[in-house]
């Protein structure tokens, strides 16, 4: 039977991992969209691919239905035949241990060959320095997970990446809005994914983003995203640099609808984008508020007569001006053994709690069915995480003082558990 028996009412929540996510300006934004008929891609998409990259700083950024879409096509663009230096089936891939299920299958769908790295539980990424002495002439792609907002040192990885012809993706699903040493996460490899699902920095629904700064690698994506096709939308064509070359080339082919490469269908819609802008305009205040949230319960929970130092709290890595999605905490490891049963309380009182992340994944039984672990490698402090870690939501309006005191005073219950 279920530890968690209200996991699937959240209403039942006191805490929940996220409250009150959708504004009002936010459904009337959507709502205006469906209004308009025009509910398929269109102009909102595009109008929030020029914000998003333009606060990013990166030259292009093109809106997809899922964070796991954005790690989808970053991996099949990285792969494909009009890339040059593209990844080929076979090649490895590093990645952290610590990851997201759809940060490790793209590679895995692709035929590429992931090779696992454990993580720094001190800030649940990797580190810069063993993540390059892990990579060997065999190494064509670093895919990076920014765990939480936070990432390692990813000027000197990108500065061996670049050294050693490998292409650099970053998965920043969790980290919209972090910086390191005033540079977005996302903006520094090839590639960067962000997701804009429910309780992420900000949400749409379902939603996420890949930028990129090449000319080809963007007309890549642009067309795997939407059947291989370079047409499809009369929002986008005209931007398009090799939509007239292939017009001319095949003029027996009606030219909108020349298909010039394989293809996904992973639009989003342009209610999801209407939403997303919209709460991408206030990322900002949404960042200031988790942080001020953080800050309240981390506060009250140490400066309580009851702390005892029972848990950690993962801080900022090394030139990281954070956005944080949720709270991860790390139990004190003599709690170890009560970890479940106190989620389980927590659960019963109304506070919602997930992994962080989802653990070591080669623990996970889908790695087993395709024998992702050969050699079942250990991976030691992402499992000190997996054992001892938990996250809770961080909201973006003010915690209520009745919130800030149910989690402070079932924190500190953790004893009698
Ligand atoms: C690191 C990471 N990558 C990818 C994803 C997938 O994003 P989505 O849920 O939008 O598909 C998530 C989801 O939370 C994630 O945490």
């Amino acid at each position: 039977m279920s530890l968690f028996k209200k996991s699937l009412i959240q209403k039942s929540y006191k805490y929940k991992l996220l409250e009150d996510g959708i504004s009002k300006e936010d459904i009337l934004e959507a709502k205006n969209v469906l209004d308009s008929k025009q509910i398929t891609m269109a102009s909102k998409t595009r109008k929030f691919e020029e914000m998003f990259a333009k606060k990013m700083g990166t030259k292009y950024a093109l809106m997809v239905n899922s964070g796991s879409s954005a790690n989808l096509l970053a991996i099949f663009a990285a792969g494909n035949p009009l890339r040059q230096n593209n990844l080929k089936k076979g090649d490895e891939v590093i990645i952290p241990v610590l990851c997201w299920s759809t940060s490790l299958w793209p590679l895995v769908q692709f035929g590429l060959k992931p090779v696992f790295i454990d993580i720094d539980p001190k800030t649940l990424n990797v580190n810069e320095d063993e993540l390059i002495e892990k990579i060997t002439p065999k190494t064509r792609c670093i895919f990076l997970v920014n765990v939480h907002g936070n990432s390692c040192d990813l000027f000197k990885v990108k500065k061996i990446a670049k050294k050693k012809k490998i292409i650099l993706i970053e998965d920043s699903c969790e980290s919209l809005g972090s910086k390191l040493k005033n540079k977005y996460l996302g903006t520094f490899g090839d590639f960067g994914t962000f997701s804009f699902f429910y309780s992420h920095q900000i949400t749409s629904g379902e939603g996420g983003m890949i930028v990129c700064n090449n000319d080809k690698d963007y007309e890549i994506l642009f067309a795997l995203r939407s059947h291989g096709w370079l047409g499809g939308t009369r929002f986008y064509t005209r931007k398009l640099k090799s939509y007239n070359y292939y017009a001319k080339r095949y003029p027996s082919l009606d030219p909108r609808y020349i298909f010039v490469n394989s293809g996904f269908n992973l639009r989003p819609t342009d209610i999801q984008a209407a939403i997303g802008l919209n709460q991408f305009t206030r990322l900002k205040k949404l960042i200031r508020n988790r942080k001020q949230n953080r800050r309240l319960i981390i506060n009250s929970l140490k400066k309580d007569k009851r702390w005892k130092n029972q848990f950690q709290f993962i801080e900022p890595a090394k030139n990281i001006n954070p956005s944080w999605m949720g709270l991860p905490i790390i139990i004190d490891k003599k709690y170890k053994k009560q970890k479940m049963k106190f989620l389980s309380y927590l659960d019963s009182i109304g506070i919602e709690t997930r992994p962080i992340i989802s653990g070591v994944f080669t623990n996970q039984p889908a790695t087993k069915l395709y024998n992702l672990n050969p050699t079942k490698k250990k991976f030691n402090k992402a499992q000190s995480v997996q054992e001892l870690g938990f996250l809770i939501g961080l909201h973006q309006k003010k915690i209520s003082k009745d919130n800030l005191f149910l989690i402070r005073d079932s924190f500190l219950n953790i004893d009698k558990i």
